[in-house]
């Protein structure tokens, strides 16, 4: 399963869902309770997980902006969107949602982020959001979208980056180098350069700090037991892959650390969740 493939992204969902860190959900309602409408981005929205999770803490009429670079994942996010939705009405390429009591209209943008952020920031929204997202691209990209929303007064909140820490139960003697070599894959360029990979919430967080933003961060790992054997599964197999790709483990070492994976009944996966205000 690649990492952005319709499959994975329908599996993480869920759990996805469960880590992100409530207090921090509060707090960005919070910022937008006195509004009646609020205009978003998402950036890197995959098939629109992170509308569906954060729709229910902004104001009753929302627009979003939701930008990918694969259009056959932009369709699906229109779909199950539709899916998700007690009602929808298309109008043109506009998505008309009503959740609950919340009204949201969709928009869908296709576009590659390393090489049109302007565009894509442009006009000008209330809210810029990402999930899992950052811990792809690298600190150069990091500094040219932090000035982009220091520059538009834009706060940000950005859900699920990794941060490089992993626990699984029972431990398996080959736990540290398949961690060591899965987040030194994590840092391999996806397109933006060299990703920040397990830095990313640092390294976001210090270049917004340094823009005068006002940056709250909180722990949102993903704790995955007897409920979640086939994220858990998958989860396993795709850091196994990563391990021997790196060549710090052969393949029959990530073979047996894989068997054992199969087997472990809880996993903890660390993440950051960051909301930013200008
Ligand atoms: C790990 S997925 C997360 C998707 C979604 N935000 C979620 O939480 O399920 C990363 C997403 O970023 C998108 N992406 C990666 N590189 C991109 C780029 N250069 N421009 C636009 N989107 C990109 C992928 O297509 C994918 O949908």
């Amino acid at each position: 399963m690649s990492g952005f493939s319709p499959e994975w992204l329908a599996l993480r969902e869920p759990a996805d869902h469960r880590a992100r860190d409530a207090d921090l959900e509060q707090r960005m309602a919070a910022h937008f309770a006195a509004r009646t409408h609020v205009s978003v981005v998402d950036l890197g929205c995959g098939s629109g997980s992170n509308l569906r999770g954060t729709a229910k803490f902004l104001p009753d009429h929302q627009s979003w902006r939701l930008v990918d670079y694969d259009a056959q994942l932009l369709a699906l996010a229109r779909h199950r969107l539709v899916e998700w939705a007690d009602e929808s009405r298309t109008e043109g390429t506009l998505l008309r949602l009503r959740k609950d009591h919340k009204h949201v209209n969709v928009s869908f943008v296709e576009a590659d982020l390393t090489r049109e952020l302007a565009q894509v920031l442009t006009p000008a929204p209330d809210l810029v959001t990402a999930a899992a997202l950052f811990d792809l691209v690298s600190e150069p990209w990091l500094e040219l979208f932090t000035a982009a929303l220091g520059a538009a007064g834009l706060p940000l909140y950005t859900v699920l980056s990794y941060d490089g820490r992993q626990e699984w139960q029972p431990p398996h003697q080959q736990d540290g180098r398949v961690l060591r070599a899965f987040n030194g894959h994590q840092q391999w360029d996806k397109g933006f350069g060299p990703a920040t990979g397990p830095r990313a919430a640092a390294v976001l967080s210090g270049l917004l700090e340094a823009r005068g933003y006002a940056v709250h961060t909180a722990g949102s790992p993903w704790l995955l037991g007897p409920d979640d054997p086939d994220l858990r599964h998958e989860l396993a197999t795709g850091i196994a892959a990563a391990a021997v790709e790196t060549q710090e483990l052969t393949p029959e070492e990530a073979d047996g650390w894989l068997a054992a994976r199969r087997e472990a009944g809880q996993a903890m996966i660390g993440h950051t969740d960051i909301f930013a205000t200008p």
